[in-house]
């Protein structure tokens, strides 16, 4: 069904004539997010607003005309939660980017959701305070789409997720009311926590038009190693090695030789030739001294679980060329096959070792390439599923249910960080029982009895 076109004029009056974009080129941009192999969906119409006002009024006009909408950040999902999949409006953020307050007395933050994440770090950093999420894609995604994902990211170890920092948000309900939830202050037992039950809900409850953020004091010193391994097993016994000694550091990122070899040729920092696997351990603090004291601990334990070399960082420069080569794997990877899956497992951290152990088997036995990276600090895998031909699809599909089934048999999720989306829906039923999905179900009829926020994504 096309858009109707008064529709379309009523979102021109609401947030003005260029502020509505039909033309496919234009469109193109708007129909795919980061999820590798996703099919591209495109909307009928991109709506940006310019205040929560304007929100709430598209909001109203789309669902008189029982029209889809779909809130869309950065586009820089992993699961397609941002995708149009049944057409209709893409409500876009570019131009509600404000920071509305930083507030060094109160801990706190202020921003319209168009914010991009990297901006807020700089703006609270220079003020001598830190916003600790820091998800792969910071200096691209926005604070509406990390509240929507509940975005993680490697200092998610020590601090936690976005879900951890948000107070409150301003939301505007599927039918355009506007509501404010949750709180200003660290404390509060009042009622149902509306704000917690929004953060993760991938855009399905509400539009996210503000977030109150709650900051921290910004740790003054850093130091970063990199730790070196012949094996995967060796590497990931060394991370269970290093829990239960007192130590944690802000980051425990782990990279298998695949990985590690599909970045080395684009990547700034020079990664030792011939490793099988290698960590990043990051520390934190206020003294220089007693943060590398801290780092060196962490090193200690790890060489003593069997690992081949240490690099530590010497200074700022190969700290940041460390964390791009880090970063550059999303990309990296896509490259070792013509075809790529990527997935977002989270097993209780002790079980990493046997998480990689049954993930390598299983792809040996499937007859299809794999590779993992991410935050094995936290249990969190990114198990990436490489090959070149459409022919190995099914053997993909039977790899892909047995590594979800494995992290759920391993007291694990589907996902730590990146969400279900399309792109994970159908494997719910292997983590919540059927009572628990119909509860989730009743919940979204409850804030969108139409259906019209982002149908199609999660269930
Ligand atoms: C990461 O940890 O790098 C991000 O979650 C993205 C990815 O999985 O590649
Ligand atoms: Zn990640």
């Amino acid at each position: 069904m096309p858009i109707p076109s008064q529709l379309l004029s009523e979102c021109r009056q609401i947030v003005g004539e260029r502020q509505v974009v039909t033309d496919s080129e234009r469109l193109e941009p708007y129909g795919r997010d980061e999820t590798p192999g996703l099919a591209p969906a495109l909307p009928d119409a991109v709506v940006r607003p310019g205040s929560a006002d304007e929100v709430s009024r598209v909001l109203r006009a789309c669902s008189q005309h029982g029209v889809a909408v779909t809130p869309r950040g950065g586009g820089t999902g992993h699961s397609g939660g941002c995708v149009a999949v049944q057409g209709g409006v893409v409500l876009a953020f570019e131009r509600m980017q404000r920071i509305l307050e930083i507030s060094a007395d109160d801990l706190t933050a202020d921003v319209e959701p168009g914010v991009v994440l990297q901006d807020l770090h700089a703006a609270v950093e220079e003020r001598g305070l830190f916003y600790p999420p820091d998800p792969g894609s910071l200096d691209t995604c926005t604070l509406g789409g990390n509240v929507a994902e509940n975005a993680g990211g490697p200092r998610a170890l020590r601090y936690g997720v976005t879900r951890d920092y948000v107070l409150g948000l301003e939301i505007a309900l599927p039918a355009g009311d506007r509501l404010r939830i949750g709180k200003r202050t660290v404390k509060g037992v009042s009622g149902y926590d509306l704000t917690s039950l929004i953060v993760g809900s991938e855009g399905t409850l509400a539009v996210i038009t503000a977030v109150t953020l709650k900051l921290i004091p910004r740790p003054r010193s850093v130091a970063t190693a990199l730790v070196t391994f012949d094996s995967a097993a060796t590497a990931a016994a060394a991370v269970s090695a290093l829990f239960g000694r007192g130590i944690l550091p802000r980051t425990l990122e782990y990279m298998d030789g695949r990985s590690i070899d599909a970045v080395r040729p684009t990547a700034p920092f020079r990664f030792p030739e011939q490793i099988d696997a290698a960590l990043i351990v990051e520390t934190d603090g206020d003294d220089d001294e007693a943060t590398l004291a801290q780092l060196g601990r962490a090193v200690e334990i790890l060489d003593r679980a069997g690992a081949r070399s240490t690099l530590i960082a010497q200074d700022a420069r190969q700290q940041r060329d460390l964390w791009t080569s880090r970063r550059g794997l999303t990309e990296a990877t896509r490259k070792i096959r013509r075809i790529k899956i990527a997935e977002d497992i989270a097993v209780p951290r002790r079980r990493i070792p046997e998480a990689l152990a049954r993930v390598a088997a299983l792809g040996e036995r499937c007859g299809v390439l794999t590779a993992a990276y991410g935050h094995a600090g936290d249990g969190n895998l990114h198990v990436q599923i490489l090959f070149d031909d459409e022919g190995q699809r099914p053997a993909v599909e039977r790899l892909l249910h047995q590594v979800m089934a494995m992290a759920i048999e391993l007291g694990g999720t589907l996902s730590g960080e990146h969400g279900i989306g399309i792109a994970k829906k159908k494997f719910m039923p292997l983590e919540h029982s059927a009572g628990a999905l119909d509860l989730m179900r009743r919940l979204k009829r409850a804030f969108d009895p139409a259906g019209i926020l982002n149908p199609g994504k999660i269930f």
